[in-house]
């Protein structure tokens, strides 16, 4: 990369942060002299975290959390606040994802994305608000179904969508805090967890998704946590409220790949 970011002395706090993208994103800030906390259910996905991160050299710290539950999430920046003080940057990663038409989603399939997706990142906000230091960047992580209506992802439609407006609302609040809000919206990203649920079915050089993406090729998780380092730099400091995509261009025309695995997955039987 011809930029060089330092995040010497900042803390930042990574929800979700434990595997795939986010992880990609809390490394980025600990590789580069940042504290870093990650939060997320699973203690075994914690516990690895904390131990890849820690690798870096710098304070790390990990939580079990379910951004569902507001009591947990305020836990977490109780747990920072008390050891590294206030917070730099912070970034609501945490998501559930399954393909499935709407008329086969029961009221808890709906709801359990929108639980962990949007009411997820509202308490991240919510209870995060207080402990920000002055000129904070916050980083929510959406996808281009916030904009682009796609079959089989009603639930995550709605639930990004909802993340999308809350990032844009916040920024127009918390700016005379001096604190940013912004998301980052990846596309197709290689190697994730996210890929996996959404392209089944597809070879394994991911040829039909790839197809949907001018750049000809899958996004890499280090590409998203650039975004997110150049969001919480100093380069980026007059930028509020954006929603940004990093998808190589994938999300200007409508995300067919999704659909056709939904289409596998049906005439699959599943
Ligand atoms: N199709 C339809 N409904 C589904 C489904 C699918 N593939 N997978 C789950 N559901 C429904 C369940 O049937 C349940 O509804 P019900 O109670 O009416 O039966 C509801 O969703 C909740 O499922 P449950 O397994 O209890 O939720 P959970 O809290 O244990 O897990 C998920 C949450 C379902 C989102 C799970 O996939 C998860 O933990 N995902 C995190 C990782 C991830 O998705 N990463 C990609 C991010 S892009
Ligand atoms: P991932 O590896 O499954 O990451 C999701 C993370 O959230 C995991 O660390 C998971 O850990 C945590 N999590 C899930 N439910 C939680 C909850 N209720 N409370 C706290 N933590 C929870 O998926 P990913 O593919 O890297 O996706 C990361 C982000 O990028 C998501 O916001 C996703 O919507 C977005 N995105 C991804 C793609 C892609 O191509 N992958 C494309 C567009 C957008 P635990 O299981 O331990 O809780």
């Amino acid at each position: 990369m011809d930029i060089q970011f330092d995040f010497s002395g900042r803390t930042a706090v990574v929800f979700g942060g434990t595997t795939g993208i986010n992880l990609a994103v809390a490394e980025a800030f600990a590789a580069r002299g940042a504290r870093v906390a990650v939060a997320s259910r699973k203690q075994a996905n914690v516990d690895a975290a904390v131990k890849q991160l820690g690798a870096h050299g710098g304070p790390v710290r990990g939580f079990v959390a379910d951004v569902r539950d507001m009591e947990s999430v305020a836990a977490v920046f109780d747990g920072v606040r008390s050891q590294w003080g206030a917070v730099d940057v912070l970034v609501s990663g945490a998501a559930g994802n399954f393909l499935a038409e709407a008329h086969d989603l029961s009221s808890n399939g709906f709801k359990v994305v929108v639980d962990i997706d949007l009411n997820g990142t509202f308490h991240v906000m919510r209870a995060g608000l207080e402990h920000l230091a002055p000129g904070a960047s916050v980083i929510n992580v959406t996808a281009p179904q916030a904009w682009i209506p796609v079959r089989y992802q009603a639930h995550v439609c709605a639930a990004k969508a909802g993340v999308d407006q809350l990032t844009r609302v916040l920024a127009l609040e918390w700016g005379g805090r001096g604190i940013r809000v912004n998301a980052i919206a990846p596309g197709p990203i290689a190697g994730t967890e996210g890929l996996s649920r959404l392209s089944p079915g597809d070879d394994p050089n991911g040829d039909r998704s790839v197809k949907s993406v001018p750049l000809g090729r899958f996004g890499t998780r280090e590409e998203v946590a650039d975004l997110a380092m150049f969001l919480s730099s100093s380069a980026a400091c007059y930028i509020s409220g954006a929603v940004i995509p990093c998808d190589g261009g994938g999300s200007m025309e409508s995300v067919r790949a999704i659909e056709e695995a939904g289409r596998f997955l049906a005439s699959a039987g599943r």
